[in-house]
C-alpha cells in the first residue's frame, strides 16, 4: 500500500484497511458496466444486416426510427434516475441497487424475446428506467461509503465501469453482427443479464451507507457499517469519530426542517448554488458530444469516408478505457477544478480542430487520418476529466438532507441532454436533413469553451474533504475561485461534543434529544 499512500498523500488520514474501501467503492462501480453496455450496444446492433431484415419492411432504419430507438433508452433512464430518491430514501442506497437491477432485467428480456420494433422500444424503455435509477444510486453509495482519501477515485471507477460496459458492447457487436440469425442481436441484448447478476450477488454482502442509517436514526446499523466498510472493530476510535461526525452534522442540517424535493432548490444551506453547479455539470458533460461518437461515431466515420469505420469505433473506445485511468489517478492529486479545467481545454481544441479539418478538406486521406487523431484526443480528454468529474461532483457537493434527491436530480439531468443529444444527432447528420457532418463539432467545440467558463467560475475544490468538511467550505466560501485556499476550520464535534452513547444508549438507537440541543453547528460558533 506504500505506493497508494505516496499517491494520495494522505498517510495521517488512512485509517482502517485500504484494500477494503478500494474493493467495496470498485465493486460497486461495477453497475457502470450496466449503464456503458447498455448504451453501448445499440448503435452497433442497428447496423446489423438481420436486424434491419427483421425490424424494418425495406430493410433500413430510417432517421427517425433510429432517432427513437437510440433516444428512447435516455427517456427511460431519465424517469428512473428522477424516481430513485423513492427507494434510496425510505428503503437504503442498497435496496434501490436491488430493485434497479430487477427492473433492468425485466427490460432485458422483453429487448430479446422481441421480434418487431415495438416491443424492442418497451424493452429499451424498461431496462433504461432500472439503468437510470442505478446510475443515481451508485455515486451516492460510492460517495457515503468510501474513506475521504479515496473518495473521488473510487467514484471515478464508477466511470471506468461504465468506458468498459461501453467496449465490451462494442467487442460482443463486432463479435455477433455477421451472423444470419437472431443471435446476432440477442446474444449482445441477453448477455447483460449477467452484469446484472453479478451486481446482485455481490450486493448481499454489502451494507447500506452508515450514512443512510443515520438518517434513519439507526446507529446500531451506521456503526456495524462503518466497521464493515473500514475492516474496524466496533470500539474504534476512528469508527466512534467519523460516526459522531455524520450525526451531528446530519442534525445540524435537520435544524433547517423536513426535506422535499422542493428543498434541493432552496437558497438555505448554499443548496441552490450546489444544485445548480451539478445539474449544470451533468448537462455540460453531455454536451461535449461525447455521445456522439459512441452512438452514432460508426455512421459518423463511415459518412466521413472513412474505410473500417467499426474497427475506429473499436479503437475510440479503447482510448476511453485506457485514459479513463490518468483520470482516477489525478482526481485526488490535482484535484477537481484543475482536472475540469485541463480537461475543458483539451477536449475543446480537439473539437475545433476536427470541425475545421473535417469542413476544410474533407474525405482526403490526410485529412481522415487528422480526424480520426483528434477524435482520439478529444475523447482522451474527456475520459480523463469530464467523465469521472461529473459524478464525483455530485455524489459529493450535497448536505445529507437532500443528498439522494438531489444526486436523482442531477443524473436526471445528464439522462435528459443525453436523450436530446441522441434524439437529434441523426437529423443533424443525416444527409437528407442537415447534413453537417464534422461541422456538428464546431457545436460540441463551443459547448467546451462554456464548460471552461463554467468551471472556472462555479466548481468549488472538494478533494481531500469529508462530505461533512464539503458542508463547511460551502457555507464559509462564496466564491469558488477561492476555494482551494479552504481549510475546514472547526468539526461539529469540537464545537458541541457529544458523546455518541448519549443518544446510542436510547432503546430504539434512535438520535435522542440531547443531540439537538447541543449541536448547534459551527456557523453560529466560528
Ligand atoms: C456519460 C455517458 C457516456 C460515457 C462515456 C459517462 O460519464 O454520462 O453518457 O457515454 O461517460 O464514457
Amino acid at each position: 500500500m506504500g505506493i497508494l499512500q505516496t499517491l494520495f498523500k494522505a498517510d495521517e488520514d488512512i485509517r482502517g484497511s485500504k484494500a477494503r474501501a478500494i474493493l467495496i467503492g470498485m465493486f460497486v462501480a461495477f453497475g457502470g458496466v450496466l449503464f456503458g453496455y447498455d448504451t453501448g450496444t445499440i448503435s452497433g446492433i442497428l447496423t446489423m444486416d438481420f436486424v434491419k431484415k427483421t425490424f424494418t419492411d425495406s430493410g433500413e432504419f430510417t432517421a427517425s426510427e433510429t432517432s427513437l430507438i437510440t433516444s428512447i433508452l435516455s427517456a427511460g433512464t431519465f424517469v428512473g434516475a428522477m424516481l430513485a430518491p423513492l427507494a434510496t430514501d425510505t428503503l437504503g442506497r442498497r435496496l434501490g441497487l436491488f430493485i434497479s437491477c430487477i427492473i433492468f432485467c425485466v427490460g432485458v428480456i422483453l429487448q430479446t424475446i422481441a421480434t418487431e420494433q415495438a416491443l424492442l422500444i418497451v424493452g429499451r424503455v424498461v431496462a433504461g428506467f432500472g439503468v437510470g435509477v442505478l446510475s443515481s444510486i451508485v455515486p451516492l453509495y460510492q460517495s457515503e461509503a468510501a474513506p475521504k482519501w479515496i473518495r473521488g477515485a473510487v467514484v471515478s471507477c464508477y466511470q471506468w465501469a461504465i468506458t468498459i460496459g461501453l467496449l465490451l458492447a462494442a467487442c460482443v457487436n463486432e463479435g455477433t453482427h455477421k451472423r444470419n440469425d437472431s443471435g446476432s442481436y440477442r446474444i449482445p441484448i441477453a448477455l447483460q443479464l449477467l452484469w446484472a447478476l453479478i451486481l446482485i450477488v455481490g450486493m448481499v454482502f454489502l451494507p447500506d451507507t452508515p450514512r443512510f442509517h443515520v438518517m434513519k436514526g439507526d446507529l446500531k446499523k451506521a456503526r456495524s457499517s462503518l466497521c464493515t466498510l473500514r475492516g474496524l472493530r466496533p470500539e474504534d476510535k476512528f469508527v466512534e469519530e467519523e460516526l459522531e461526525e455524520i450525526v451531528a452534522n446530519y442534525e445540524y442540517e435537520k435544524t433547517f426542517g423536513k426535506s422535499t424535493i422542493l428543498d434541493c432548490f432552496k437558497t438555505g444551506n448554499h443548496q441552490l448554488k450546489r444544485i445548480t453547479t451539478g445539474i449544470v455539470i451533468q448537462a455540460l458533460q453531455q454536451l461535449t458530444g461525447i455521445n456522439f461518437i459512441f452512438y452514432y461515431g460508426t455512421q459518423f466515420f463511415k459518412s466521413s469516408g472513412i474505410n473500417n469505420p467499426f474497427t475506429i469505433q473499436l479503437i475510440t473506445n479503447i482510448v476511453n478505457v485506457i485514459c479513463t485511468l490518468p483520470g482516477i489517478a489525478l482526481v485526488e492529486l490535482a484535484g477537481r477544478r484543475r482536472l475540469l479545467l485541463w480537461g475543458a481545454v483539451g477536449m475543446c481544441v480537439s473539437e475545433f480542430l476536427v470541425a475545421i479539418i473535417g469542413t476544410a478538406v474533407p474525405n482526403s486521406t490526410a485529412a481522415n487520418k487528422t480526424l480520426i487523431a483528434f477524435s482520439c484526443t478529444f475523447i482522451a480528454s474527456f475520459a480523463a476529466t469530464w467523465g469521472p468529474l461529473a459524478w464525483v461532483v455530485v455524489g459529493e457537493i450535497f448536505p445529507l438532507r437532500v443528498r439522494a434527491k438531489s444526486v436523482a436530480i442531477c443524473a436526471g439531468s445528464n439522462w435528459l441532454f443525453n436523450f436530446v443529444i441522441a434524439f437529434i444527432t441523426p437529423y443533424l447528420v443525416d444527409e437528407d436533413r442537415a447534413n453537417l457532418r464534422s461541422k456538428v463539432f464546431f457545436i460540441w467545440g463551443g459547448c467546451t469553451f462554456l464548460c471552461i467558463l463554467f468551471v472556472y467560475l462555479f466548481v468549488y475544490e472538494t478533494k481531500g474533504l469529508t462530505l461533512e468538511e464539503i458542508d463547511e467550505l460551502y457555507d464559509t466560501v462564496t466564491d469558488a475561485r477561492k476555494s482551494r485556499s479552504f481549510v475546514p476550520t472547526n468539526k461539529f464535534l469540537e464545537v458541541a461534543p457529544i458523546p455518541v452513547e448519549q443518544y446510542s444508549s436510547n432503546e430504539n438507537n434512535s438520535l435522542g434529544e440531547g443531540i439537538e440541543k447541543a449541536n448547534v453547528g459551527y456557523i453560529e460558533k466560528v
